[in-house]
């Protein structure tokens, strides 16, 4: 062989190489060649391609970096129309069950058709087929549920395996060829590989001998189809998304007038796909998911023969596409309803948006007989979810004052119905989110709520400004209580100084007080937290304790009965623990983990009262700005006053001995146990770390302070040596808990 022959076979092994590492990257999310060695491959190939040119071929790897710049978006007509589905009306979960209603009605009206022979041009003269025909004796349809993607569609052509062209919908007859860019997605595979994974490994040479796709020649793998289009949707993960929109900010901080944030994944997916600069698409990580067939090659010719869209679904996956794992196939209307559903339910979760699902009839035979209405498919429909994102207005922007001071800017909006619930009100966070959205009273915005996720301005539309409007600003004094508003250095918070004086700040500390993992004061809630503020009955925390029946029933909507319940729940919440009464007095950096160190390294309040910072600073997981806000709040005679009036009304809890944790051997250190110790069990070497302060991890990081390693410790051993974790047997874990280590 010459030296010819050897660099375009060496050419053709690279481009296989890489493409199957490709595709067990981005499509399987399972990679199995280390990226040092990609980009060695990658290098070679390149080298290769720059000596040889004529070796460039449209499947080469290279090709997906983004060379090309195009003047204009050819057109490109597809054979195959690319439809749209229908929206089912319905959409409440019963709407699948009216979808399915539908299609039955639809066959019904058929068979009629046919047996009156009612056939003219546009009727058929065919009798229906076999899986009509059980459907009309009353079988449940098989149907296919898909998640509707929220993307936008695209067919990819292959010939003899290799991608030629990608075209986006258009108006359905006539699209843009959109090649450059879609090549420079991971997840779409530039030549297809073998039928089914299973084979494709089976038919590995060994591993390293290189591994070449198809056949010599350019024939392509066993059951492609030598043409073969492929429709699906190019979308774009939201962690994609909120990466691509830091690096904007990032380049917007640094002074780069190109850069700007994106609306949404959607969006941003469209625009890329539509660049005439390939590097531009390439920068946003794009993803693909396969769900249908365009032209293709008939059986006669060649071409696979398909009975139901689930088994095109799983050649779409044999041929290297990713194709959701949501699909499911589903019987009956009852199992699209749970399909519905169960997706719902999940639908925040994943990893991209969604807006809905789709259902198809699973037979082909069935499919070709329901046939189209004007341009949608009788067999599909689209049953979408309340949508997350949707344009109001802004009326006002309300300042709010929290437990601690912070000022929240909240944007005040005309009602909208988004994310299942109507939404009035959407945080802006702080003053810089305020701003850097640049949202303005009068401004139309996106607002998205997803969830149980609590609203949110997304962006504004700038042209839709009206004139005159101002940027928001801080108020320079609290709107509730007119004390000065600072911001301290370095934080992107404002904050209310009136501290308790603030009765908004009042409430917030109240309710607080108040909360489950606090006091768990149960029944004062919002409503009844406002009237005793606002009311002038409750100014402090500790007159919480010195209400009576006759204050308490005097307010608005308490009756004589909920009033004593409310004086049961005080009583009961007097008997707490000081981990709890620590959290509950709303020390600003004390949530509930450190109140609980807090409480067990001193034991008792009086000794945590005067505490110096830098005792405080002992207590593991406290650092000097924790200890300095608790030092201060204790030195705050006010505050101390307010303990003591709180323990003079009966608040109190069990006081231990102090078991400050710097005092154990092991405090603040990760332990991982391996294996099988000879004498103690699992459980004892545990007990016994517990016990000296350290903590129990179950897997070896760079974090891990040891691992201890019995007999046959497998992939933790392995692991600590790799990382160059301190491993220690049996002996030296007794050392290590006699503080010897
Ligand atoms: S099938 C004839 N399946 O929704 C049916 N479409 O109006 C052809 N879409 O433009 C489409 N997820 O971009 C199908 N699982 C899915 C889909 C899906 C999203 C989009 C598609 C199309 C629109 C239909």
């Amino acid at each position: 062989m010459n030296n010819e022959a050897n660099v375009s076979r060496r050419a053709a092994e690279l481009r296989a190489r890489l493409n199957r590492a490709a595709h067990q990257y981005y499509t399987l999310d399972a990679p199995e060649l280390p990226d040092a060695e990609y980009d060695r491959l990658f290098r070679e190939l390149q080298a290769i391609e720059a000596e040889h040119p004529a070796l460039r071929t449209p499947d080469s790897p290279t090709q997906r970096v983004g060379g090309a710049v195009l003047d204009t978006l050819a057109p490109v007509r597809h054979a195959v129309p690319m439809l749209s589905i229908r929206t089912e009306t319905d959409t409440s979960p019963q709407g699948a069950a009216t979808f399915d209603q539908r299609v039955r009605d639809y066959l019904a009206s058929e068979q009629r058709r046919t047996l009156l022979k009612l056939d003219d041009e546009r009727h058929r003269s065919q009798p229906l087929g076999p899986a009509a025909q059980a459907v009309l004796a009353g079988a449940p349809i098989d149907y296919v549920a898909e998640p509707k993607f929220d993307g936008l569609a695209m067919s990819l052509r292959y010939e003899h395996g290799v991608l030629v062209q990608a075209a986006t919908r258009g108006d359905g007859e006539t699209g843009e060829d959109v090649t450059h860019n879609i090549r420079t997605i991971g997840q779409i595979p530039l030549r297809l590989v073998a039928p089914t994974l299973a084979a494709a490994r089976a038919a590995l040479p060994p591993e390293g001998a290189g591994f070449a796709l198809g056949r010599p020649g350019g024939e392509t793998a066993a059951g492609v189809p030598p043409l073969l289009e492929v429709r699906g949707e190019v979308y774009m993960r939201r962690d994609d998304f909120e990466r691509l929109n830091e690096v904007m900010r990032q380049r917007m901080a640094a002074g780069d007038k190109a850069a700007k944030t994106f609306v949404n994944p959607r969006n941003t997916a469209a625009g890329a796909v539509r660049q005439l600069d390939a590097a531009l698409a390439a920068e946003r990580r794009l993803s693909f998911f396969a769900y249908g067939l365009g032209e293709v090659t008939a059986p006669a010719d060649g071409g696979p023969r398909f009975d139901t869209h689930w088994a095109v679904l799983q050649a779409l996956k044999s041929w290297g596409f990713p194709v959701s794992a949501l699909a499911r196939q589903a019987r009956g209307a009852s199992e699209l309803i749970a399909f519905h559903a169960d997706v719902a339910a999940q639908r925040d979760a994943l990893p991209f948006d969604i807006d809905g699902v789709v259902y198809k009839v699973d037979s082909l035979e069935l499919q070709r007989e329901l046939g189209f209405v004007t341009r949608e498919p009788r067999w599909a429909v689209a049953h979408k979810y309340p949508a997350q994102e949707e344009l109001t207005t802004v009326q006002a922007i309300d300042v709010q004052v929290g437990r601690t001071g912070k000022l929240t800017p909240v944007a005040k909006l005309a009602p909208v119905f988004v994310g299942g619930v109507t939404v009035t009100n959407a945080t802006l966070h702080n003053e810089l989110e305020a701003r850097r959205k640049d949202v303005r009273v009068g401004d139309t915005v996106v607002v998205r709520r997803a969830g149980d996720v609590i609203p949110e301005v997304v962006s504004v539309l700038p042209d839709q400004r009206p004139p005159g409007t101002a940027e928001f600003t801080m108020p320079a004094s609290c709107p509730v209580c007119g004390s000065a508003v600072v911001r301290e250095e370095g934080e992107a918070d404002h904050r209310c100084t009136g501290g308790l004086f603030c009765p908004a700040q009042r409430k917030q500390a109240l309710l607080h007080f108040a909360s489950r993992k606090a006091m768990d004061i149960e029944g004062l809630g919002d409503k009844l937290v406002e009237q005793l503020v606002d009311g002038n009955v409750v100014r402090s925390l500790p007159d919480l304790y010195r209400m009576g029946l006759v204050s308490l029933s005097a307010l608005d909507r308490m009756a004589e009965k909920s009033a004593q319940n409310l004086l049961d729940a005080l009583k009961r919440s007097k008997d707490t623990t000081l981990s709890r009464f620590l959290f509950a007095l709303g020390i600003r950096h004390v949530g509930e983990a450190t109140a609980k160190d807090l409480a067990r390294h001193f034991g008792t309040l009086d000794a945590l009262m005067d505490a110096t910072p830098k005792q405080l600073a002992q207590v593991s997981d406290v650092g000097p700005v924790v200890a300095e806000s608790v030092h201060a709040f204790f030195a705050e005679p006010h505050n101390r006053e307010v303990v003591e009036q709180l323990r003079a009304a009966g608040v109190h809890w069990s006081e231990a001995a102090p078991t400050p944790g710097a005092t154990l051997p092991l405090a603040g250190q990760t332990v991982v146990l391996t294996g099988t110790l000879p004498t103690l069990t699992r459980e004892q070497a545990q007990a016994l770390l517990e016990a000296a302060g350290a903590k129990v991890a179950g897997s070896v990081s760079k974090k891990t302070s040891y691992v201890i390693a019995g007999a046959e410790a497998g992939s933790k051993l392995d692991k600590a040596r790799a990382l160059g974790v301190p491993v220690l047997d049996e002996a030296g874990l007794q050392a290590l808990l006699a503080g010897g280590a």
